[in-house]
């Protein structure tokens, strides 16, 4: 008998194809609704694998409701989504997806960068609203990237990334870690900071780590508050790393200069949420891996992990 997976999300036929060949699928059908949470429980019931998104709160509730359920497979690379400690204790295999999509996070990442830092969204507004009217001295000035300090909060996979693309533009790089990387320092040329002196340095911050309870709105006011105020901060990590309440009265008050947000603390986000009425805040609604190669590659490593296990092969890339 094939084993049972369920798939939280419509995928590109190529990839449920590749997992029909081994397992009996079904599938939530909508490509841009999330599956709601009393079909899901119920789906799970007698599922031997899980193909599911960081849409999807794999808690207490889900597992208790799926007791046969041996793999899940997160399609990507963070898994707060997930309660690893549970799934454990279960015996269950948790699998996520990274290295396929360090270059191009990496990309986004410094794009939205250079679009906070030049305004590039404000300033494509302007035009289209008929602002235009002259070419002025210091009409939409925004700040140097060249030769300016980066500070990156978390050097792993993406970090590192981030660090080739900084170099391009002669930036000086600072990094903040848990723990010290003084090879990587020799390699890349980068130095490191302690998270207070990173953030009083840098005119760049870019918030790389992944979330967990205990780095909670790790950037809350007092950190802001340690920040130039010609300082950007940029955060294609996970909304909940930052105080968005307090990262709302830093931009407000020009304690920092502005912010580009690919993550937020509840998404989708409110587009009635305070940081969105700023000019000084530029908003992605969570594209940081959203290309179709990379997304493609994403769905098939997930798919490979599913498979792996349900054959009783090690995963390529496992979490627990
Ligand atoms: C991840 O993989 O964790 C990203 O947030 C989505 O690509």
């Amino acid at each position: 008998m094939k084993p049972k997976v369920y798939i939280t999300r419509k995928l590109p036929e190529i990839i449920v194809r590749k997992i029909e060949a081994i397992c009996e699928v079904r599938m939530w059908p909508e490509e841009d609704i999330p599956v709601p949470r009393d079909i899901l429980l119920d789906e799970v019931k007698d599922i031997d694998g899980l193909f599911c998104l960081l849409t999807e709160s794999v808690d207490e509730s889900l597992l208790n409701a799926a007791p046969n359920l041996k793999v899940i497979s997160n399609m990507a690379v963070g898994f707060n989504n997930i309660d690893i400690n549970l799934a454990t204790e279960r015996e269950m295999i948790v699998t996520n997806t990274p290295g396929v999509l360090t270059e191009t996070t990496a990309d986004l990442t410094f794009a939205l960068l250079m679009a906070t830092a030049r305004r590039v969204v404000e300033a494509s507004a302007y035009l289209r609203e008929d602002k235009w009217k002259t070419w002025s001295p210091m009409q939409l000035t925004g700040q140097d990237i060249y030769g300016a300090t980066l500070g990156i909060i978390g050097l792993g996979r993406i970090g590192e990334a981030l660090v080739k693309r900084a170099k391009g533009f002669d930036m000086n790089i600072l990094y903040s870690n848990r723990t010290r990387k003084p090879e990587k320092e020799r390699e890349l040329g980068i130095q490191y900071r302690e998270l207070d002196c990173l953030l009083q340095e840098s005119d760049f911050v870019c918030i790389l780590i992944p979330y967990s309870p205990q780095v909670h709105h790790l950037i809350g006011q007092r950190e802001l508050g340690l920040m130039k105020e010609t300082s950007v901060l940029i955060n294609t990590a996970r909304g909940g790393i930052v105080d968005e309440s307090a990262l709302y009265d830093s931009l407000k008050e020009g304690s920092i200069w502005a912010a580009g947000l690919d993550v937020f603390e509840e998404e989708p986000v409110s587009t009635n949420h305070p940081l969105l009425t700023l000019q000084n805040v530029v908003a992605l609604p969570h594209i940081g891996s959203a290309s179709k190669q990379t997304r493609l590659k994403m769905a098939d490593l997930a798919a490979g992990n599913l498979i792996r296990i349900l054959t009783g092969k090690d995963a390529i890339t496992k979490v627990n």
